[in-house]
């Protein structure tokens, strides 16, 4: 697939007078994909039943003659206030009980029946008049699952699916589910599953396995949601659907989600997450607070490439300043285009902007774009042409396989976020820090489910996945890879109970986890070859090799064949060491890569990203302050 860049623009927000222009300038910057549609439906059902399309088919007409491939999404992220009166049970519900209102976007509920079926029906009915489009060359079913936190709804609706889910998963037997849960603890016993409630608003802590349940069920109606949609286009339309995703967005299980999909694609918004979504301290927030995490963006990039089973896009990419991150500054020059030709050294078919012109109205106001409101042009428009003229001379989207994989699971982060056990322990930040160390390490990373095929890797790394599988285990000891587990992996059994025998209860390690504590965060705990243990520790018995001690001499991490377990959070400087190990008993080669610095290599070419304001001289090369080298691979 050739690599090419697009746009998100709302026709219905400008005159129709602008949009021959628009479409012009859009195909003289070079863009080849737009992407338009999806918070539409006001404009192309008024009123209930009363359809009007036209313009939206002189808009893609126009779009379509300026050759412009176009993104039709569906409208289903924002209701219009009709939609309220006919189902006025649709809205969701958040934790303490309250409706979440009209007036935004995303007021749904993903149980409520009759808000799904109008979802199919609006999505059939575009698929019906577009699917042979010349000019639609792909969907995207609703708009970022999740956002706001939707995905969580403690409605009428979602009550009565839950214990339809419930009676399902449990074989229809709320005995065993009784015993699954453990609700002889406290009497929670119930004596049918019409007793269930969701679990909110109980007095103390709701049992984790209940709030775990729910956790699979919200995400398995946000999957069953997309499926509609998918199924309405598909019985039309030969054209690949995607979803946009988002950046650290774990309320719904993605791999299910995406693998419904043809294509993932995800939003991009490196300045907002570097404050809303990264935990990384006040200098660092500072020194990237106008390039964003070197690490974060990257991250996502590797996950969807899985999401997608290879083929995944950035449907909305940061442009200039955003308006909903706690400040929003400018990007440095440079940016946008780093940031674009990042997603493609990672893989991206595809970089969209968000957006075209920046809208002089309402909430996003202060969003930019591509274009002033006054459609004189913004910084950005000027690096993505330039991206444009540069992909020119670019080869196909290609990434991976790499020798090192990250297993990142959904449901892992659910048990965490269940019983953390510590303020402000999340498996996410875990993950992140692991892929840091890799990425510092000069590797390449593919970032895998937890029943990912892990033949050909030759490292595998995979900590706090709190329940690990029987197929995973099975998967996990015949692979040849070294295995880096731990903190907090395979604690737990399916159903939230600590694993018997005691963890990690793992083939060939002799170790087991004792004790756990956490720990404050002035309360690290030293290690004796430097760096700390923060937050999370855990105490081993066994007799698998001690390959890293407290400053006070007890065990940290063990090893045993092609296992290595960590008993406790590494800070960065631990994590490296331990990492860089693993490396070498894996034959995977490792640089110590500078502060700012981050490679790729994809397919023929190796990526350098400078991230910092500053040249860095390293392995004999001089990387410009916010630059992006690209070099054949010998
Ligand atoms: C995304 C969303 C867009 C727009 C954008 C602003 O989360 O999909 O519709 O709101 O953020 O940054």
């Amino acid at each position: 697939m050739k690599r090419a860049l697009g746009v998100c623009y709302y026709p219905e927000h400008w005159p129709r007078g602008a949009w021959e222009g628009d479409a012009r300038r859009m195909a003289e910057a070079g863009l080849s994909w737009v992407r338009i549609g999806e918070f539409a439906w006001s404009r192309l059902e008024p009123a209930p039943g009363e359809l009007d399309f036209e313009w939206l088919d002189e808009a893609i007409g126009i779009l379509g003659a300026a050759g412009l491939k176009v993104v039709l999404g569906t409208p289903t992220a924002t209701p219009p206030r009709w939609m309220l009166d006919r189902h006025p049970g649709m809205l969701a519900v958040d934790a303490q009980g309250r409706p979440r209102g009209f007036g935004s976007r995303r007021h749904y509920c993903f149980s409520h029946e009759g808000y799904r079926a109008e979802c199919a029906r609006i999505a059939g009915l575009l698929a019906e008049r577009y699917g042979r489009s010349p000019h639609v060359a792909a969907w995207q079913t609703d708009n970022e699952y999740g956002c706001h936190a939707t995905t969580l709804s403690y409605s009428d609706a979602a009550r009565s699916a839950f214990r339809e889910w419930l009676r399902r998963r449990h074989g229809g037997d709320v005995a065993a589910l009784n015993a699954a849960w453990g609700n002889v603890f406290w009497s929670m016993e119930y004596g049918g599953f019409e007793q269930i409630d969701l679990p909110n608003l109980t007095v103390t802590e709701p049992n984790p396995a209940h709030v775990l349940d729910f956790r699979r069920f919200s995400s398995d109606q946000v999957a069953s949601f997309n499926r509609l949609q998918v199924e309405a286009i598909r019985a039309h339309s030969d054209a690949p659907i995607a979803h946009n995703y988002m950046g650290g967005e774990t309320g719904f299980d993605h791999y299910d989600v995406g693998g419904d999909l043809d294509i993932a694609a995800w939003d991009n918004y490196p300045l907002g997450f570097l404050q809303d979504r990264v935990r990384g301290g006040a200098a660092h927030m500072r020194r990237y607070a106008r390039q964003g995490d070197p690490d974060f963006q990257a991250f996502h990039h590797d996950l969807y490439r899985e999401v997608g089973r290879g083929r995944w896009w950035v449907m909305e990419q940061q442009p200039g300043p955003v308006n909903w991150a706690p400040f929003n500054p400018a990007p440095l020059p440079g940016m946008v285009r780093l940031w674009t030709w990042e997603a493609f050294a990672h893989g991206a078919e595809a970089v969209c902007y968000f957006r075209w012109r920046q809208a002089p109205m309402a909430q996003e106001q202060m969003h930019a774009g591509l274009l002033r409101p006054d459609g004189a042009p913004a910084p950005a428009l000027a690096e993505a042409e330039r991206v444009a003229r540069e992909l020119a001379d670019s080869p196909q989207a290609q990434a991976g396989p790499s020798e090192a994989a990250l297993v990142f699971d959904y449901e892992a982060d659910w048990m965490w976020s269940a019983k953390p056990h510590g303020r402000g322990l999340a498996y996410f930040d875990l993950i992140l820090d692991s892929y840091r160390a890799l990425r510092r390490l000069g590797l390449s990373v593919d970032v895998v489910g937890p029943e990912s095929d892990f033949s050909g890797r030759r490292l595998i790394v995979l900590p706090g996945l709190m329940h690990i599988s029987a197929q995973t285990r099975a998967a996990l000891s015949e692979s040849g890879a070294v295995k880096v587990a731990g903190p907090r992996s395979g604690a737990c059994t399916g159903s939230y109970w600590i694993q018997d025998p005691m963890p990690p209860a793992i083939d060939g390690l002799d170790a087991t986890v004792a004790r756990v504590e956490t720990l404050r965060e002035d309360l690290p705990v030293p290690l004796e070859a430097g760096g700390e243990i923060r937050g999370w520790r855990e105490m081993l018995e066994g007799g698998a090799e001690t390959i890293e001690r407290t400053a006070s001499g007890e065990a940290a991490a063990v090893a045993s064949g092609q296992w290595i377990y960590l008993a406790g959070w590494f800070d960065s400087t631990a994590m490296l060491r331990v990492l860089k190990g693993a490396c070498a008993q894996a034959g995977v080669a490792t640089l110590d890569m500078p502060e700012g610095l981050r490679r790729r290599d994809a397919g023929a070419e190796t990526f350098w990203f400078n991230h910092t304001d500053e040249a860095i001289r390293f392995d004999g090369r001089e990387f410009p302050p916010v630059s992006v080298t690209r070099i054949a691979r010998a």
